[in-house]
Order: C-alpha cells, then sequence, then structure tokens
C-alpha cells in the first residue's frame, strides 16, 4: 500500500452524542478507507506513487487526472476533518484566531452565521471550509472533493458536508450536525497552529 488510511485521533465513540459511534465507524472505516484503496489502485505503477499526498492532489489536479485527484483529495480532506474535531471542545477559539474572527467575521456568533449560511446551501457533496488567503480569513465550500489545496490558499479547519457525515444522525437536517460541529466539536487549537505555521512561512518569503 503506497498510501495509508490514518488512525483516527479519537475512539470512534468519543464524539457522541454529536456524532455517533455507528456514523464515524461507517465513515472512518468504509468511506475514507474506500478512497484510500481507490487511490492505491489507481496510482500503482504511476509517477504519483512516489509523491507525498498533497503533490498527487496537486498534481493530479494540474492534469485533469480525475480518478487520482479525486481519490487523494478525498483521503486528505478526510483525515483534515478528523482533525478538525476534538470531542473536548467547547467550541470556542483563543489566541490570535479569535481576534483575526472579531476583526474579519465581528465575533464568534457572525463567523458560526456566515460558517453555518456556508455548509448548509452547498447544494450536493462537499465541504466547508475556514481558510487564510494573505491577510485575510475566509469560509468557502467546495464541491464533491474539491480542496483548497488547489488554490493558494491555505486551509485551517473543515467540515465534511457529504451525506454520508450525518444521515445517519440528523436524516436531512444539515443545519444541525452544522450546530454540533461549531457548538462542540470543532478544533480551534488545530486551526491556530494551521494558522501559526501559515504566518511563520508568510515571514519567510518576505
Ligand atoms: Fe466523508
Amino acid at each position: 500500500m503506497t498510501f495509508k488510511l490514518t488512525e483516527l485521533p479519537y475512539d470512534r465513540d468519543a464524539l457522541e452524542p454529536h456524532i455517533s459511534a455507528r456514523t464515524l465507524g461507517f465513515h472512518y472505516a468504509e468511506h475514507h478507507k474506500t478512497y484510500v484503496e481507490k487511490l492505491n489502485k489507481a496510482v500503482a505503477g504511476t509517477k504519483y506513487e512516489d509523491m507525498a499526498l498533497e503533490e498527487v492532489i496537486q498534481a493530479s489536479f494540474r492534469k485533469n487526472d480525475k480518478p487520482v485527484y479525486h481519490n487523494a483529495a478525498q483521503a486528505w480532506n478526510h483525515t483534515f476533518f478528523w482533525d478538525s474535531m476534538d470531542p473536548a471542545s467547547d467550541g470556542r477559539p483563543s489566541g490570535t484566531l479569535a481576534d483575526k474572527l472579531d476583526v474579519q467575521f465581528g465575533g464568534l456568533d457572525d463567523f458560526r452565521k456566515q460558517f453555518k449560511e456556508s455548509a448548509v446551501s452547498k447544494f450536493g457533496s462537499g465541504w466547508t471550509w475556514l481558510i487564510a488567503d494573505g491577510d485575510n480569513l475566509a469560509i468557502v465550500s467546495t464541491s464533491d472533493a474539491d480542496s483548497p489545496l488547489t488554490t493558494d490558499t491555505t486551509p485551517l479547519i473543515t467540515l465534511d458536508v457529504w451525506e454520508h457525515a450525518y444521515y445517519l444522525d440528523y436524516q436531512n437536517s444539515r443545519d444541525k450536525f452544522v450546530d454540533a460541529f461549531l457548538g462542540h466539536l470543532i478544533n480551534w487549537d488545530f486551526a491556530q497552529d494551521h494558522l501559526d505555521a501559515f504566518e511563520t512561512r508568510r515571514r519567510l518569503k518576505v
């Protein structure tokens, strides 16, 4: 196996009652695992085998090599999503990120409102992200497997809004799933780490 299924950073029941062990079990051990397996089949014997996963996403996107791109992006997106959640979350950021949310979105409540609006209005399957883009933060939603890694922006946090992420627990009420993520699961420390790394890279480039 060229690419490995990353381990979940917590037990399968750790996100209950907001995400059930059944949902997390299917999502990780069926959906995420299948993307990794399909990726390994698609890259077998190709130049992609020797690349890091991020490079595979960018190179296959440029070449419009869809089976590789879709499965590589989904493999990466899911790992990023597991890390975007923390069973001990109180939903509140601290540090420089809290200040930036105030400046950019008018505070945590307004950030939540805008993130929820983007996630709920995303038609069909996709992902909602908080990204760093130059001096700014932004909320974007992407379709299907699409990832900010194919742009000049840096992802800080993501929410999977494919139906498989929430249907067993919330049926078609995506809005309740988004509320649970923002209020009880979001891993702001993870986002802060990515923001710090992004700002360090920017300083070094100047
Ligand atoms: Fe998913």
